[in-house]
């Protein structure tokens, strides 16, 4: 897809981070922007901040995991604008990086309502449109956690896994059956974001006693002080802006690409894996999400 203006782009988990930055920049295109989070008052500022950049916006509160919630979204979305061509399926939350033995039912529950759910209930409302209409585009926000298994992240992990399979499925199916209709399948590294602080968003039957007490750790083997200076270091210079990574997402669209990858920097711990399994071996030791910042720079 190359024509953007006047179409309608509808991004779930647009109130922060990189759903905000998608919904600016595909704004900046001309589109109508469809803008769903759970957070209403972020959702209400997001909003006001995209019309000012000339965007005609709908903000619709929404909790992607809710069935319901994501039909209304498909029903305020065709009464607005009539059928979206992009659909954003990004919102995304993160437990607590901890050993499994510590995580809870509702740490499971929570991770797979938001990352897997968002994403199945968002496919079966938008694709039949998208499908009729021969022309559009689907992007999934998945991550390297999903092309590999970091120790301390098991339902992000799982979710994440999970909806890389769903595109690549998808993409599959589309393709034989001669859609011109696209599936992107985001998987950023580190991005500046607030997904550090995901249990703002956390319902409450589903809080962790534990989670104000569990601190974000960088990785089970990253002990040192060195160790962790050189991540805050590291992590300023390299860590990707959500609006790097909309530019990214934008020239994915127009490309056709199926992967958009937002830096090079997990590569080898993916092709390690990749390897391990094609030759039956045991998982390689894998290092944290965070191991490509505690080291001196190398990569891109
Ligand atoms: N930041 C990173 O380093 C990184 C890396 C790889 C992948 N991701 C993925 O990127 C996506 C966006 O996250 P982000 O990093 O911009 O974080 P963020 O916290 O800044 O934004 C996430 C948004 O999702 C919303 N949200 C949370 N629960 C929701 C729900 N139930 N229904 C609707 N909206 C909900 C939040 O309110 C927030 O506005 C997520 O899927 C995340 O897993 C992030």
């Amino acid at each position: 897809m190359r024509d953007f203006e006047g179409k309608t782009a509808v991004i779930t988990g647009s109130a922060s981070g990189m759903g905000l930055a998608f919904a600016e920049c595909m704004g900046r295109e001309g589109m109508n922007i469809v803008m769903a989070d759970i957070e209403e008052k972020a959702l209400k500022v997001a909003a006001a901040q995209v019309e000012a950049l000339g965007a005609t916006v709908l903000p619709v509160v929404t909790d992607v995991g809710d069935e319901a919630a994501m039909d209304h979204l498909g029903e305020a979305t065709r009464a607005a604008f009539g059928s979206p061509h992009v659909i954003c399926l990004n919102a995304g939350v993160a437990p607590a990086s901890v050993p499994m033995e510590e995580l809870t039912t509702a740490d499971w529950k929570w991770t797979f309502d938001v990352n897997l759910w968002g994403v199945v209930h968002g496919i079966r409302v938008f694709l039949p449109e998208l499908k009729a209409q021969n022309e559009g585009s689907l992007v999934i926000t998945a991550s390297v956690a999903g092309l590999t298994s970091f120790p301390w992240l098991a339902p992000y992990n799982a979710t994440k896994h999970a909806v890389v399979s769903i595109a690549e499925t998808l993409h599959t199916e589309l393709a034989n059956v001669g859609s011109a209709v696209n599936v992107h399948c985001l998987c950023p590294g580190m991005v500046m974001t607030n997904i550090g602080d995901a249990a703002r968003n956390r319902p409450k039957e589903l809080r962790n006693e534990d989670e104000e007490a569990a601190e974000f750790a960088p990785s089970p083997s990253a002990g040192s002080d060195t160790d962790l200076s050189q991540f805050a270091e590291n992590f300023e210079k390299i860590a990707k802006k959500p609006d790097e990574v909309a530019e990214l997402v934008l020239a994915g669209i127009v490309e056709e690409r199926f992967w958009i990858e937002t830096d090079t920097y997990y590569r080898d711990t993916i092709q390690t894996r990749h390897r391990a399994i094609e030759s039956f071996e045991s998982p390689p030791a894998a290092q944290s999400v965070m191991d490509p910042y505690l080291h001196k720079l190398g990569g891109a």
